[in-house]
């Protein structure tokens, strides 16, 4: 992110309006209930603030406005009673499905979102249907090992980033700058052979084992699927390329 700041974040001035005041806009998409957010930000401010100030020595401090954003069920109590006290920031929650616009056009400057965007807005709908080639049954998850339910939910994954970035685009100012951090896949491996997929797999064959006990109907099981996907890079670079609203810096892999 700093690097991204530094390196590519065009500010020519925040200071748009006569009245002199610098503000900075920044949201972070599923923001959940903190820490990790209140971290984020503060990392994200420092750098702002130093590239703000080696590019216009002598021009107003920035005022900084942080929009905290996560669905309406996410716990927003928990998160501003734990606001740090001396935050340099202006803050604001923003509830709502970030599937679709959620500030008026061109107001933000820095939009970032980490660990929020594997989350499907919605479970496949061929995955739970019986007569689908796609039906995922004896599965809970996109193991990665029955291609056509791969393929229902590379397809979700691609219609969500797409309302995500066409959403972003129209809210973030031209030059502003969005940061994405998303759990995902190394080429050529699945879903089933990482460790997040195998508790997964554990995870639905404990509800398989429940059905058989007779604790639960074995169809509610067969109903119950993750709405959760782990794109490739690969996959991901292509969803952005072909939306065309977002110019690619930069992605960096970790293991
Ligand atoms: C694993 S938490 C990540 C929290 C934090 N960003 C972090 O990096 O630790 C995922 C968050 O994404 C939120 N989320 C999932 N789908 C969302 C959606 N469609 N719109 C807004 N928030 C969403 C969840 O409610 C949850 O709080």
């Amino acid at each position: 992110m700093n690097e991204g700041i530094k390196e590519t974040l065009a500010f020519k001035s925040p200071c748009s309006d006569s009245s002199n005041i610098c503000t900075f806009r920044i949201a972070d998409f599923g923001c959940s209930a903190g820490p990790n957010t209140f971290l984020a930000m503060e990392k994200i401010i420092e750098a702002v603030e130093q590239k703000y100030h080696a590019q216009f020595q002598n021009s107003p401090p920035l005022e900084l406005q942080v929009f905290f954003n996560d669905v309406t069920t996410n716990d927003f109590n928990t998160l501003f009673k734990t606001l740090p006290l001396y935050q340099k920031y202006f803050a604001a929650g923003v509830p709502g499905t970030f599937y679709g616009r959620l500030f008026p056009k061109s107001t933000l400057h820095l939009a970032c979102s980490s660990y929020s965007l594997h989350w499907l807005s919605k479970v496949p709908e061929e995955v739970v249907d019986k007569k689908s080639p796609a039906w995922n049954k004896g599965s809970i998850q996109c193991s990665g090992t029955a291609e056509e339910v791969a393929k229902a939910y590379s397809a979700q994954f691609k219609t969500d980033m797409d309302n995500f970035l066409n959403a972003r685009a129209q809210e973030i100012i031209g030059g502003g700058l969005m940061v994405i951090i998303i759990p995902g896949l190394p080429d050529g491996i699945l879903m089933s052979q990482t460790g997040a997929g195998i508790f997964n797999d554990f995870f639905g064959s404990c509800l398989i084992d429940m059905a058989k006990l007779g604790v639960i109907s074995e169809e509610k099981v067969d109903s119950f699927n993750l709405p959760l996907y782990y794109s490739s890079a690969k996959e991901l670079e292509e969803i952005i390329k072909n939306n065309g609203h977002f110019f690619k810096r930069k992605v960096l892999q970790h293991r």
